[in-house]
């Protein structure tokens, strides 16, 4: 068992190689149109492989591991970059088990800077009527949804999606009496024909969610947990308007909007992302020990796809 963060799990979890948002950005691909323009050597590797490796470049961030070696005390003795290099570890689905949380959250607030600290606003002003992720992968996280989401049309069922868009990839036909979305573009949320009623709202400036308490059965959030810069404000005020036994489902690829991503997110891999966002489910407090899954469709050949999840505790 290696010891990193101060927590204990099986293996050291951070995996050697980084994922393609920390070289670029989101989605370089034709039917992305609209996305972030992708520098001309990123593009061309894309062109020529078709894709890139999924673990081709050693991207550490140093205040993460810097963490990792203070928190630790001990990884095996290794030294920063020799722990950095481990090529095996856990698998995303073992990421949070056993873990040993240290007392206090483990994060810095330069973790949570971008290189992009202008206004979400306008990054988000002009809808961008793409999907981030590809096929495959959405269609893997709309099968999960369809498993672990109450039946279509449940009385009294709300649910909240949270950095919404024009799409939020429920399976076809999926209606509840309040489906809500919440995001940074009101073209896009006026299409999303699953939602009904959104709300705009810069979560970075403002991470109060304006709901009541207890009235929400389910939250998801694709893709876009990454872009949250105050994640333990807005996991406390998930919690806050969760139902007890609430379902809360936070999914990730290893795509972003590298310059809007927090940097402890752009700087480390998937299997340290799972980490992430279990540690946000674990101190914002009032949640069951978080779950990662991995709902990959086809490892290496289309986009990864991640869950991590928790369910409010039912005695909150
Ligand atoms: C990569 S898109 C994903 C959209 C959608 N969930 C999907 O799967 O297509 C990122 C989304 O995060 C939302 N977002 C980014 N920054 C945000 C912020 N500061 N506050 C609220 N939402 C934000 C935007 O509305 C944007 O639609």
């Amino acid at each position: 068992m290696a010891k990193c963060m101060g927590l204990s799990v099986h293996q050291l979890p951070i995996l050697a190689g980084i994922c393609p948002c920390s070289s670029s950005y989101l989605v370089p691909r034709a039917r992305a149109a609209g996305s972030v323009p992708i520098s001309s050597k990123v593009d061309n590797k894309w062109k020529s492989g078709g894709r890139a490796p999924r673990r081709l470049i050693l991207g550490l961030g140093v205040s993460f591991w810097a963490q990792l070696m203070n928190m630790s005390g001990a990884v095996g003795g290794k030294s920063f970059t020799a722990s950095a290099r481990l090529k095996s570890g856990p698998s995303f689905e073992e990421i949070l088990k056993n873990v040993e949380w240290p007392e206090q959250f483990p994060f810095k607030p330069e973790d949570f800077q971008r290189f992009d600290e202008s206004s979400d606003s306008v990054f988000y002003e002009t809808p961008r009527f793409v999907t981030h992720i590809d096929d495959p992968a959405i269609a893997a996280l709309t099968k999960y949804y369809s498993k672990v989401f109450p039946p279509s049309n449940t009385p009294g069922v709300s649910m909240l999606d949270m950095c919404s868009s024009w799409v939020s990839h429920f399976p076809p036909g999926y209606k509840q009496e309040r489906i809500v979305g919440m995001g940074m573009n009101e073209e896009e949320l006026k299409r999303n024909p699953v939602l009904t009623e959104y709300v705009v709202q810069d979560l970075n400036v403002n991470p109060k969610l304006p709901f009541e308490d207890n009235s929400f059965d389910v939250i998801t959030n694709v893709v876009s947990v990454d872009y949250i810069t105050k994640p333990l404000d807005v996991f406390k005020e998930m919690c806050r308007i969760l139902k007890p036994g609430g379902l809360a489902i936070m999914s990730f690829s290893n795509r972003c909007f590298w310059t809007k991503a927090i940097s402890i997110w752009t700087s480390t891999g998937d299997a340290d992302h799972g980490l992430i966002v279990g540690a946000y489910f674990h101190y914002a407090g009032g949640f069951e020990p978080p779950q990662a899954v991995d709902i990959s469709p086809n490892p290496g050949r289309s986009d990864p796809m991640y869950i991590v999840y928790s369910r409010k505790l039912s005695t909150v």
